[in-house]
């Protein structure tokens, strides 16, 4: 296939804690792709983590540095995309989304604080991981939700059936 032409079958989208690594990579093999994590993309092009990204250059270098890996990912993939939590911010990738078939993975706090235990390596949930998670939930959901074609519930549900919902659409 030309780089033409290529589009991700699923682009994943939701905040930290909603299972994107996981449902993805269950979905990706359900669907016979391969999953591109656009975080791993990152950290691989940087050479460090994402969290040292953050301490290093800080967030709005991170954010700019995510909008080209964002958009360099749903130029050459076809598989499954996964976003970061926060990929959502950028106008650049929000206008790209509009073109793609976007799963929301949608999951409240609790859930989310489980998931993502003492938030190690999560450098957004620094100092208080249950009033960051909140914080993030409240301003995100409704720009996840705009760009959603669908919404998956992941609250008390294993990645595995979230992962079968999805990819009986498929
Ligand atoms: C972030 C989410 C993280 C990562 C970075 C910032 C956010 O990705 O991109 O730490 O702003 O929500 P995950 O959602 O995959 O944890």
């Amino acid at each position: 296939m030309t780089s033409q032409g290529v589009r991700p079958a699923v682009v994943l989208v939701g905040p930290m804690g909603a299972g994107k690594s996981t449902v993805g990579a269950l979905l990706a093999t359900r669907l016979g792709v391969a999953l591109r994590d656009t975080d791993e993309d990152i950290a691989k092009a940087a050479g460090k983590s994402v969290q040292d990204i953050f301490v290093d250059e800080g967030e709005a270098h991170f954010r700019e540095v995510e909008a080209d890996a964002v958009a360099a990912a749903l130029a050459e993939h076809d598989g499954v995309v996964s976003l970061g939590g926060g990929a959502v911010l950028a106008d650049q990738t929000r206008i790209l989304l509009k073109e793609h078939t976007v799963v929301y993975l949608r999951v409240g706090v609790a859930d989310a604080v489980k998931r993502v235990g003492l938030g190690s390596g999560r450098p957004m949930l620094l100092g208080n991981v249950r009033g960051r998670i909140k914080t993030l939930l409240e301003e995100r959901a409704p720009i996840y939700e705009s760009m959603a074609s669908f919404v998956v519930d992941t609250d008390n549900r294993p990645a595995t059936e979230v992962a079968d919902e999805i990819a009986a659409v498929f």
